[in-house]
């Protein structure tokens, strides 16, 4: 039997957090749906986040509560602190994620506090989820470099990895935020957060801004991690990274794996049809090989 990839969709998070267009609810609305329907089991719709750092994520709640959720499949929204956690509650949210960061400068630069601050404002955050039955996922970002402070160590990574696992998170996302990293450096990366955290715990989160992402998860792969973030066509980037690319095209990461024999249970032609979709809505190319080689471009 062919191994199994999960794959978690950040596209309507991570993709339309920076991209230039915002696009209107009923838009958020479809492109999550759509992903669903394509085969996604994890589909990341939105943040609760200040409007005023991010202006993209400020009608979450309205998407959070206006989506057909699909059988089996989970929705997480991203939660700094216990007011995004009480508005993704509202908004019926059944997973949220806190997201710290392995770098000093970019924890002060994306969520105003330093990494020791942050974990103290995740605490609440997890403990109340655990008493509502709310799964928790966490991020680290910057694993492999910052945009502030150039090359992460290992070292760095794996206490803010290892405080967030035993804080209660089920996973923990490892970010190569804006996408420098090399599949020799995602290998030691691995090895190190894999001596405190269960592999089974982590996932790939990699952004293509140097054309590295796919050959990363191949790497990560070879450590034995099997959860992979990835954004159809390619979407986003992030707002406090200058120059970061956009996260590894979902379309590649499900070309690429299940013709090597993986298992995605994603449907890759309805996925093609999503990216061309979204991609005309927001102005652009598609941002994935596969889609631009499969439609001619
Ligand atoms: P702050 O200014 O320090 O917060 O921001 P505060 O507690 O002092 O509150 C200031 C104002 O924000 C108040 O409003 C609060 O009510 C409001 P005012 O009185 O001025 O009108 N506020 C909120 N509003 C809505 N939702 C909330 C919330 N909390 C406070 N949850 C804060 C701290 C964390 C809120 C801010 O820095 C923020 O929103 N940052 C968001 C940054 C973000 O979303 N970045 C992108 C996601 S991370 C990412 O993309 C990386 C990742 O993909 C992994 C990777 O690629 O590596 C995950
Ligand atoms: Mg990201």
């Amino acid at each position: 039997m062919s191994q199994a990839i999960t794959l978690v969709e950040v596209g309507p998070r991570d993709g339309l957090q920076n991209e230039k267009q915002t696009v209107d609810v009923a838009t958020k609305v479809e492109l999550i749906e759509r992903l669903a329907a394509c085969g996604f089991k994890n589909v990341e719709g939105g943040a609760f986040v200040s409007p005023k750092w991010v202006p993209q994520m400020a009608a979450s709640d309205e998407a959070m509560a206006t989506i057909k959720r699909a059988k089996g499949v989970s929705y997480p929204v991203l939660t700094p602190n216990m007011k995004g956690y009480e508005g993704a509650r509202a908004a019926k949210a059944d997973t949220v994620a806190v997201f710290g960061a392995a770098s000093e400068s970019f924890s002060q630069k994306n969520i105003n506090c330093s990494i020791a601050e942050s974990l103290e404002r995740f605490k609440p955050v997890i403990d109340a989820a655990k008493a509502d039955g709310v799964h928790v996922r966490g991020y680290v970002s910057c694993v492999l470099g910052c945009p502030y402070e150039g090359k992460i160590a290992p070292e760095q990574v794996v206490p803010v990895a290892k405080a967030l696992y035993e804080m209660g998170c089920y996973e923990i996302s490892l970010g190569d935020t804006i996408g420098v990293g090399t599949p020799e450096e995602t290998k030691a990366l691995i090895r190190a957060v894999a001596a405190d955290v269960p592999v089974a715990a982590l996932a790939g989160h990699f952004h293509d801004t140097y054309g590295q992402a796919l050959s990363n998860i191949w790497a990560a792969l070879g450590e034995g991690v099997t959860v992979f973030d990835c954004s159809v066509s390619g979407l986003g980037g992030c707002p406090y990274a200058k120059g970061a690319s956009g996260n590894v095209a979902s379309e590649d990461v499900v070309y690429s794996l299940a013709r090597s024999g993986f298992e995605t249970g994603v449907d890759l032609d309805a996925l093609i049809e999503t990216s061309v979709w979204i991609s005309e809505i927001i102005g652009r190319k598609p941002g994935s090989k596969v889609t631009l080689a499969r439609t001619g471009g």
